[in-house]
């Protein structure tokens, strides 16, 4: 249900695995999450790549105009597609043992994007948006700090290869 999907689930810590069909199924399985610091991988590039994604996925929230809803879904399509590559090329740079189990990930990702591109014009705009916040809140929060935490210690030294701690938010 679509309003199920906009409840969000912050700091949640249980998050588990990969995209999988289920998902589609039930996004609630998914928990949905905003770009904090604690995603930082300590790799300049792919971290502040993964902050852009947020940052666009934020901006059709409330998206009233159809073109610029458009427009920056190819916008968030090719920057997403040109992170995988990138983050592709570091894994085999450094042989990354678990490169090939990672790219499966991608190309499941890569065709939930492509799928969601085809079908924009005959969506409402707060279906794309409901579909974004699946994609990059749910789907690609949890890819995160999952599978891409456990290339991190290969790519910088001495990285637990664990996502940092939530921060206490305190009063
Ligand atoms: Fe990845
Ligand atoms: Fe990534």
């Amino acid at each position: 249900m679509a309003e199920d999907r906009r409840r969000l689930n912050r700091g949640a810590d249980d998050a588990i695995g990969g995209g999988t069909p289920a998902d589609r199924a039930n996004p609630d399985r998914l928990v949905y999450a905003d770009w904090s610091e604690r995603l930082e991988m300590g790799l300049p590039l792919i971290d502040a790549q993964h902050k852009r994604f947020f940052e666009l996925a934020a901006s059709f929230q409330g998206n009233g105009d159809e073109v610029r809803v458009i427009k920056t879904l190819a916008i968030l399509s090719d920057y997403i597609r040109s992170h995988l590559r990138d983050e592709e090329a570091l894994m085999a740079a450094a042989h990354y043992p678990g490169l090939e189990a990672h790219r499966r990930q991608h190309a499941e990702f890569r065709s939930l994007l492509a799928a969601l591109v085809g079908r924009a014009r005959q969506m409402s705009l707060d279906a794309i948006a409901d579909e974004v916040k699946f994609l990059v809140n749910g789907w690609f929060y949890r890819h995160i700090i999952t599978v891409d935490f456990e290339y991190a210690p290969y790519l910088v030294p001495g990285h637990s290869g664990k996502p940092a701690a939530p921060k206490d938010k305190g009063t």
